[in-house]
């Protein structure tokens, strides 16, 4: 790849109701990445995006339930969600909120542009619309009981109303060669697929606003104060605010976006007819993940069968969270998540594996009193197979090289003795000396390796293995207690 900026994003959460795992997990995808770039890169020109989405029907709703102003609704969720993901450390630039001014501004402006070049008009739309979605639906999309199957705990509206229409139609053919010539890259393979079959049936045109007499909470449309931009227009926009305000919305810059599966097609359908329609540039991929789901059903505000980030990072640690959804999350397929398997990764993946491998070699070199130079960490290790499964985005894969690796040094220490090694006359004869450094070298390549997933460890071990002599300190990762 030759771009040497990069800008990662993952959907920006709607305020309903505080964000649960399977939110986190989005963000820790795209976190994980983000660091990953931060190390074999220039660290300054890694752009990482996360936030909320603030206007809508389903954050009106949900403020006037409990009685208080949208307003005031949307700015305590806002907050909330992101303590949650700070309790994870997800290393975002910036959390942008659809409800800041310069977004604001910025969104009303991209909407004048397709205004300009003739791609809204004014129509009305009689149909159905998910409120959870966020959507219109035909009815060929709904269940047997006449739901959406998202959401089937709620209720679909009719509506029929005056709006503004965006002529998606007009890029049907310029979407399709768009993703046929993977000008622009969505990943897994099988979503592409899908989209391209969905685009083949042919596009219709949409809404892009709602009329202010229903819907008060949005921005107002440029063209028509007495409308408000339909809730996704605004929302997609948020990647260009972010973008275009850092000088990275352009085609030096390299544009990811992650999502998950009921929203790829706002994604890789309607966001880039939106770009190239108020003529901008273009995203280069969109990488669409699985469902995280418990006992079967996907883990959903509206379904009630949530789990909050903090709970788990108050009980096991912000490292074995990420470790264990990193790992075992949904990236291509749905999984469920459970604790039982949590904990048993935590034991056999952290405490047994790579705690106890650094306590273990911390101790034997700090017996040896093993003098060495000090680590130098400027060069990320990667072997060409981790930085080709990077290049596909696999986190988990990566996660499984890197802990093979972390197994084959458990295997030389357990075939090698070092603490028999450690009785011997001559601790530090030059054939001791190589075991010693073969130690050493190994635990500060794994300790770089793993700093993606597991950021604190990597930095306590990283500075446990600075120095020219190493100290055994505290285990990493406490042993479970029921
Ligand atoms: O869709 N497993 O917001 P949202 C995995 N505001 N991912 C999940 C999940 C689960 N159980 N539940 C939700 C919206 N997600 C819009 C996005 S972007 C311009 C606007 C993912 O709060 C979901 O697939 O409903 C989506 O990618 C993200 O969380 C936000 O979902
Ligand atoms: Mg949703």
């Amino acid at each position: 790849m030759d771009k040497q900026k990069f800008l990662i994003t993952t959907a920006i959460d709607y305020c309903n109701d505080v964000i649960h795992v399977g939110h986190a997990y989005e963000k820790l995808l795209a976190d994980a990445l983000a660091r990953y770039y931060r190390l074999t890169h220039e660290a300054k020109n890694v752009y990482f995006l996360t936030g909320t989405d603030e206007h809508g029907t389903t954050n009106e709703k949900a403020a006037q339930k409990r009685g208080i102003s949208t307003e005031e609704h949307v700015t305590e969720i806002s907050q909330k969600d992101q303590a949650q993901i700070d309790s994870l450390n997800v290393s975002y630039d910036r959390f942008i909120r659809t409800t800041d001014s310069d977004h604001v501004q910025i969104a009303a402006d991209f909407y004048q542009k397709a205004v300009d070049n003739g791609d809204i008009y004014k129509g009305t739309y009689e149909g159905l619309y998910c409120e959870s979605c966020e959507s219109y639906k035909t009815l060929t999309e709904l269940d047997e009981n006449g739901q959406c199957p998202l959401h089937p705990t709620k209720e679909i509206q009719k509506y029929e109303e005056e709006n503004y229409f965006f002529a998606w139609s007009k890029y049907q053919d310029f979407l399709l060669d768009l993703i046929e010539s993977n000008k622009i890259q969505v990943l897994p393979d099988g979503k592409r697929s899908e989209m391209l079959a969905f685009l083949r049936e042919g596009l219709q045109d949409i809404p892009v606003t709602r009329p202010k007499y229903k819907l008060p909470w949005g921005i107002t449309a440029p063209n028509d104060e007495d409308h408000v931009l339909y809730v996704w227009f605004d929302a997609l926009i948020n990647y260009f605010t972010a973008g275009s305000q850092n000088n990275l919305w352009n085609d030096e810059t390299f544009i990811i976006h992650f999502v998950g599966k009921d929203i790829a097609r706002w994604h890789v359908l309607l966001w880039p007819a939106m770009l190239q329609s108020a003529g901008y540039q273009l995203p280069d991929t969109v990488y669409v993940h699985g469902f995280m789901n418990l006992n079967g059903q996907k883990i959903s505000k509206s379904r009630g069968n949530v789990i909050a980030p903090s709970e788990l990072v108050d009980k096991y640690g912000a490292d074995a969270v990420r470790y264990y959804l990193l790992k075992h999350g949904p990236i291509v397929e749905d999984v469920d998540i459970s604790i039982p398997q949590f904990e048993e990764v935590y034991t056999a993946d952290l405490a047994n594996g790579l705690g106890n491998l650094v306590a273990r070699t911390a101790k034997v070199l700090e017996k040896a009193g093993y003098q060495t130079k000090p680590a130098d960490y400027s060069q990320y290790p990667q072997t060409p197979e981790m930085e080709s499964r990077w290049s596909e985005y696999r986190a988990d894969q990566v996660a499984i090289l890197i802990w093979e690796k972390i197994r084959d040094l458990d295997k030389y220490i357990d075939e090698t003795k070092p603490w028999e090694l450690l009785k011997s006359n001559e601790v530090l004869s030059a054939e001791n000396s190589n075991v010693w450094e073969k130690l050493t070298v190994e635990i500060r390549e794994i300790a770089q390796l793993v700093e993606p997933f597991i950021p604190d460890a990597a930095a306590k071990i990283k500075a446990q293995f600075a120095g020219t002599s190493i100290a055994s300190t505290e285990g990493l990762f406490p042993r479970l207690t029921s």
